[in-house]
Parts: C-alpha cells; sequence; structure tokens
C-alpha cells in the first residue's frame, strides 16, 4: 500500500504527497466577498499540502450568506483570487476552489433576499450575520424554473475558478448546505422531478457535477459529501441507500476525486454514531477517494490507506495551525493546536501566524 507520502494522480492533478487541505471557512474576505491579500499570504504558507482544498467559496450573492466569505461571481472576486493561485503556485502547490451554495443557511441580511432550498423548511439554531448570530429563516422551495439558472451560475463559478487561477473544483455538496438539502429526505419534500426517490434526489448534484465538469473537465472536477449523521439539521433515513448510488453516478461522470466528511461517534468537528459509508462507497466510486475528519495522527491517517478504504487524507484544523503538516507529520514533531477564537475573525491573527518548525 502507498505511504502518505507518496504522489497521486487526482483527475488531471499530480499531487506530490496524500495529505490534503481540507475546506476551511475563516472569513478573511471584504464585505463585498472579494479576497484579500491576507489569503495569499494564508494560502502559500500551507502550499506543501499534496492538494489544498479552499475555503467554501460562493457562486452567487444568493448562495453565500458567511460574512466575510470570499465570492466567485464578479470579476472583482476573479481578479482577487488570482494573486492567491498565483502565490501558492510560485511556492510549488496546487488549489482547487470549493464552489458554494449555501441554500438556506443563510440570512438575508447577508444575502438580500429569502434563503432558498430544495423546500420550504427552516434550519434549526442560528445563523452568523453581520450582526452576530441571529435564527434562521423559513427559505422557500427553488421552482423548477430556476434549475438552470442555478446550474448556470455553478458553471460560471467554475468559469471564473479557472480563470483565477485554480487547479480545478471542488462542489461542496455536503454539510447541510443546498444540494445535500436536495439529496436527504429530512429536507426535501418535493414531488416534481428533483424530489422523492433516490434517482430524483440525487438529480441536482449529477446535474451540477456533469454541467461543473463540461466547463473545468472531469479531471479537475470534485466532489465532497458528508454521508453519514446529522449537518446543520439535514440528515437521511437510509443513507447507504441515497449515499452510494450517489457516489457510483459521480463515479460514471469520472470526476477526479470525491471526498467524505465522515465524523465517528468522538468526532470532535460534528460526531455521529451512523456508520462510514467509505467501505461501500470505495467499491462503487472507481476514482481517487479522500477522507476527512479527526485523522489527528499520521499512523491513523496511514492506517485508512492500509486497510485499502482511502486513497488519501485531508486534514482540517490541523493544517489551519500548522502551515507545515506534512513536514511535521514525517518528523513525528508535535502540532500546533487551532485556536478556535481566530477560526471566523478578521486578520492576521491566528491566520498567518502559526509557527512552522526552525529551519
Ligand atoms: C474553521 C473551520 C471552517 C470550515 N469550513 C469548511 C468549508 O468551508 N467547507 C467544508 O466543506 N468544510 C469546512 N469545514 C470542515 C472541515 O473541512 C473538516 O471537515 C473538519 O474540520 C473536520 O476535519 P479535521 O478533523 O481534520 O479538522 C470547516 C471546519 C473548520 C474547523
Amino acid at each position: 500500500m502507498p505511504s502518505l507520502f507518496d504522489p497521486i494522480q487526482l483527475g488531471a492533478i499530480t499531487a506530490p504527497n496524500r495529505i490534503l487541505m481540507a475546506p476551511l471557512t475563516r472569513g478573511r474576505a471584504t464585505r463585498e466577498h472579494v479576497p484579500t491579500p491576507l489569503m495569499a499570504q494564508y494560502y502559500a504558507q500551507r502550499a506543501s499540502a499534496g492538494l489544498i482544498i479552499s475555503e467554501a467559496t460562493g457562486i452567487s450573492q444568493q448562495g453565500l450568506g458567511w460574512p466575510f466569505a470570499p465570492g466567485l461571481w464578479s470579476d472583482a472576486q476573479v481578479a482577487a483570487w488570482k494573486p492567491a493561485t498565483q502565490a501558492v503556485h510560485d511556492a510549488g502547490g496546487r488549489i482547487v476552489a470549493q464552489i458554494w451554495h449555501m441554500g438556506r443557511q443563510v440570512h438575508s441580511s447577508v444575502t438580500g433576499e429569502q434563503p432558498v432550498s430544495s423546500s420550504a423548511t427552516t434550519s434549526p439554531g442560528k445563523v452568523h450575520t453581520y450582526d452576530g448570530r441571529q435564527p434562521f429563516e423559513t427559505a422557500r422551495a427553488l421552482d423548477i424554473a430556476e434549475i438552470p439558472g442555478l446550474l448556470d451560475s455553478y458553471a460560471r463559478a467554475t468559469e471564473n475558478a479557472l480563470t483565477a487561477g485554480f487547479d480545478g473544483v471542488q462542489i461542496h455538496a455536503a454539510n447541510g448546505y443546498l444540494i445535500d438539502e436536495f439529496l436527504r429526505d429530512n429536507a426535501n419534500f418535493r414531488t416534481d422531478a428533483y424530489g422523492g426517490s433516490v434517482d430524483n434526489r440525487t438529480r441536482l448534484l449529477r446535474e451540477v457535477a456533469t454541467r461543473v465538469a463540461s466547463v473545468a473537465g472531469a479531471d479537475r472536477t470534485a466532489v465532497r459529501l458528508s454521508p453519514n449523521g446529522e449537518s446543520q439539521g439535514v440528515n437521511d433515513s437510509d443513507p447507504a441507500s441515497l449515499f452510494v448510488p450517489a457516489a457510483r453516478q459521480l463515479s460514471d461522470i469520472g470526476i477526479a476525486f470525491l471526498e467524505l466528511r465522515e465524523p465517528g461517534p468522538d468526532g470532535t468537528f460534528g460526531r455521529s454514531d451512523v456508520p462510514h459509508l467509505s467501505p461501500e462507497i470505495r467499491k462503487v466510486f472507481d476514482g481517487p477517494l479522500v477522507l476527512n475528519s479527526d485523522y489527528v495522527t499520521l499512523a491513523a491517517a496511514q492506517e485508512r490507506i492500509d486497510a485499502g478504504v482511502a486513497d488519501a487524507i485531508s486534514f482540517g484544523r490541523s493544517f489551519l495551525a500548522n502551515p507545515d503538516l506534512p513536514t511535521r507529520l514525517a518528523n513525528g514533531a508535535p502540532l500546533n493546536e487551532a485556536v478556535m477564537a481566530t477560526w471566523y475573525s478578521q486578520g492576521p491573527e491566528g491566520y498567518v501566524d502559526y509557527p512552522t518548525l526552525a529551519a
């Protein structure tokens, strides 16, 4: 079995190691969702990742409700992403853009309109806004006539990502956001071609993946799913019957890689008693499979590769706090702890000031 330090082909992207950086929202863009120079510094610091998956990046203002998160729908955003992708490439790295429609997990004070979802539902809990956390608003169901426009937004964001210098895109279909709200049966009550049967609930994912692949090439299109257990109120009564066929469809499209966020019962960023579906998904997904969540030690990550379930592992908080994570894992060096207070704060503190090992 390969080691985490062996290269891997992820579609068209050659990653020099299998230690990927998981997507991490950090809120360092402007209020207009334009990337800042600080972001170039942050990503370049982490260029030794086999591949960087960027923070979730909005495909449209309708789909982006996270304060100070970046977007990819305007020329200003494209221009401001260029120094970041260039800095990563100059430092010898690779980066794909995670493209995002947040569905019902937004507030109208940020997006300027009522949230949209598969159905008229309300997310539990509170939503981040520029004025602190507020109760969620009830979403309206997307009209079927709006789906072509939605697909156009994904296509445009993909085109923009490539223009901005990204090496590809990852479709964010996890964590209770729009595509996940179509996939899972506690959020999707539609009676049209996008609701009901598994084939109908996976239709939007399939259409988005096909459309994005038509722009970027399937070999530069990746997908992230969170198959096991509840995410931000979104859940499914029979995850295996949904996510195994979904993975098979993505395999047929020929995407570059599939990443699964699978928290366990002792997870520290979400937890779930629902068994991991990765062994079942592995059997039907022919491309590289990347696993995530709570892989803190090298041994735990390598074990999934040795077991034949994963081809690579993505690290979230470890990469957030350790710009030189691959070197630290290789040397058995201690890891810096990620400081939660600055996960989503603005400015350089807790962002570009995590130390690397002394040279
Ligand atoms: C600060 C922070 C921001 C995150 N932002 C995103 C995101 O933008 N997109 C996404 O798919 N997951 C996001 N996640 C989830 C991570 O990608 C990852 O699944 C999670 O941190 C668990 O992996 P870890 O145990 O390696 O940290 C975020 C997690 C954290 C801690």
